[in-house]
């Protein structure tokens, strides 16, 4: 398994530095449902948050400190093949948006699916609207539906 990354960020409106934690697995249910309602996503049961974490070929957490006692972010890679692969349910508190997490858990995630995609897959993932510019920091381009973007490596 990937070691986790140590990641020292300053949070917005925070004055103390953070050491936040960011690893391969530790999703629960619960977890997810706590993040996906704090950044206003439709309500999954703890049926369907399971579901969408068993199902998931990696899953990534991200914590506030090593006790791992608060969740701050999550994200998932799903449908992993060798040419494909898709990010999804990428979310951070609020409260820790602005302080690098997001980008820890994507470089994260697609470190795992790098190892197991070749040079030229193509890996998608839907950006709610106004993220482009975050995503297209990692190499993800808009495609020609609607928030669907896309990264190629070989690009
Ligand atoms: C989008 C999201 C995952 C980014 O996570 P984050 O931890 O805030 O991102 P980071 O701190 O790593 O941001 C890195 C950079 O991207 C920028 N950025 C972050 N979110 C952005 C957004 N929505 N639009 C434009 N730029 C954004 C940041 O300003 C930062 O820029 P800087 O380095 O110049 O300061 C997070 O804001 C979030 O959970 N949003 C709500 C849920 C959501 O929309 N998820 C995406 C579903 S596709």
């Amino acid at each position: 398994m990937m070691p986790s990354a140590k990641l020292k960020a300053m949070a917005k409106g925070r004055m103390s530095e953070l050491m936040i934690r960011v690893r391969a697995g530790g999703l629960t249910p619960e977890g997810y449902q706590a993040l996906a309602h704090a950044v206003g996503w439709e309500r999954r049961t703890e049926a369907q948050a399971r579901d969408l974490i068993i199902n998931a070929r990696h899953s990534v957490s991200a914590w506030q400190s090593d006790d791992e006692k608060v969740l701050i972010g999550m994200g998932r890679a799903t449908g992993i093949g060798t040419q494909y692969a898709h990010l999804a349910d990428i979310a951070v508190l609020p409260g820790f948006q602005g302080a690098g997490v997001g980008t820890a858990i994507i470089g994260h995630l697609l470190a795992l699916v790098d190892r197991e995609t070749h040079i030229d897959a193509t890996v998608t993932l839907h950006a709610a609207p106004g993220t482009d510019a975050f995503y297209g920091r990692f190499g993800f381009q808009s495609s020609g539906t609607p928030g669907l973007m896309t990264r190629n490596r070989a690009d």
